[in-house]
């Protein structure tokens, strides 16, 4: 059952609750390890990165048990500082559990991420902000291991706003003696969520959200019950769905603050949206207008996660665009799969150019990686005829039972 199989023509219509967010779970699962009383963390999303997290801390030593999609995990006797290789490579994030192991066992060993492959995904800039905080790092076959008799506090400079770098940096300095500032921090939502959660266990983290964040550091941190943020990325994509299959849909659950780069371009492009306290409505009557111009930028610019789906409207849009990916340089398998399925879509360099058509027909396709595999169900929705998706594992990296939830909306697609 690894592939989606979409009869196309269906409109989007209906309401959905927005689940929690993979890209704030995940940091917030890892930043569990900071104490050693019970953490819960609540409403968490069932969907593969977000389980394997969970056992990377199982096989570490912890105890972690589900309660319907409430994760309790108690980490006290979390005595590993090396993270089993075999689950590490499957899964990008866990490299935020170094910060973290750092700041609980001094020392940690990891082997190089996994994840997507979605383009050359260095951590030089976790390991030099963890170098200015005094953090021994050696990198040997493959391992990358961190040491240091005591957490130095002081300024880490970020050369680039890396999300998952920002998010390791305050990890690790939490338990320091002193203040840590970090200048030049991402920006994103999921930090902030990061935030309150630590400081809902008694940590003194200020101004995330902005480029400047300090962290004073506590002596320990207590157990907490927390409910991360909705999915910025899952709204975006059903918003997208939306629009491109002429559809009418209220979305609960969400911050529409989270997605306004989002909501600029759908309004620009001729579909109505109305943004209410939680929820957002979006209606789109007709042929969306072409964007004409998209460029992907750290929050609060126009997220890369939104980039492929994003892609897969203009295709069925009026008029020619251009979507430029500044993040990841490769991030664009699902171009070609596009191709198959009749859009006038290519990529040159860092560029998307296409020349939007009236109708995309059904084709076999294949996911390349998370956001591209959704960006093909979208294409697939709005297509004429049957569109298989293979390779849907990837798809279930970051949304939860994506096809019951279209299926509800009263799209016709199945698991095959
Ligand atoms: C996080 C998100 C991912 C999103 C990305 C950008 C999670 C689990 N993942 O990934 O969904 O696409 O933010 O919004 O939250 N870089 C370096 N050196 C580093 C780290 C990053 O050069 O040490 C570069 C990357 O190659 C990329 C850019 O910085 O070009 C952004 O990466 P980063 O913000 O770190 O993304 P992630 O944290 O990996």
């Amino acid at each position: 059952m690894n592939s989606f199989e979409i009869i196309g023509g269906n409109r989007l219509t209906g309401e959905l609750e927005i689940d929690t967010s993979k890209n704030a779970t995940l940091p917030i699962i890892a930043g569990s390890i900071l104490s050693d009383e019970t953490v819960v963390i609540k409403n968490i999303p069932m969907i593969s990165d977000a389980l394997k997290m969970l056992d990377i801390l199982k096989q570490m030593g912890s105890s972690v048990v589900l309660e319907g999609n409430n994760a309790i995990i108690n980490n006290s006797s979390l005595e590993h500082f090396e993270i089993p290789k075999e689950l590490e490579s499957e899964i990008r994030s866990s490299i935020f559990m170094l910060g973290p192991l750092l700041a609980r066992h001094k020392k940690a060993r990891v082997a190089y991420p996994g994840g997507c492959d979605i383009g050359s995904r260095p951590i030089d800039l976790h390991l030099s902000g963890l170098k200015s905080l005094g953090v021994k790092v050696e990198e040997t076959h493959g391992y990358i291991n961190c040491e240091t008799e005591r957490m130095k506090c002081g300024i880490v400079h970020l050369d680039f706003p890396s999300v998952g770098a920002t998010e390791n940096i305050m990890m690790a300095s939490v338990l320091s003696k002193g203040r840590t500032t970090i200048l030049n921090a991402a920006r994103e939502p999921e930090i902030v969520d990061l935030a309150r959660f630590i400081n809902s266990m008694g940590g003194k983290i200020y101004g995330a959200g902005t480029s400047t964040i300090e962290i004073q550091g506590v002596k320990k941190l207590h157990g907490t019950e927390f409910r991360p943020m909705s999915d910025r990325i899952v709204a975006g994509t059903f918003m997208i769905g939306t629009a491109m299959t002429k559809g009418k849909v209220r979305l609960t659950n969400c911050n529409s603050e989270h997605v306004y780069s989002l909501i600029t371009k759908l309004h620009n492009s001729g579909c109505k949206v109305e943004v209410n306290s939680d929820n957002i409505y979006i209606e789109c009557n007709k042929r969306p207008t072409s964007c004409q111009s998209i460029e992907t930028q750290p929050y609060p610019g126009f997220p890369t996660d939104l980039q492929a789906q994003m892609v897969a409207l203009e295709t069925i849009s009026s008029g020619t665009s251009i979507v430029t990916e500044n993040l990841f340089e490769t991030r664009f398998k699902h171009v070609p799969e596009l191709a198959k399925m009749g859009a006038n879509v290519w990529v040159k360099g860092r560029m998307v150019f296409i020349v939007g058509k009236r109708n995309l027909h059904g084709a076999e396709v294949s996911a390349g990686d998370l956001r591209g595999g959704a960006a093909l169900v979208l294409a697939g929705l709005a297509a004429r005829g049957t569109t298989i998706v293979s390779n849907a594992h990837f798809v279930d990296r970051g949304y939860e039972n994506l096809d019951e939830k279209l299926l509800a909306l009263g799209a016709n697609i199945k698991r095959s």
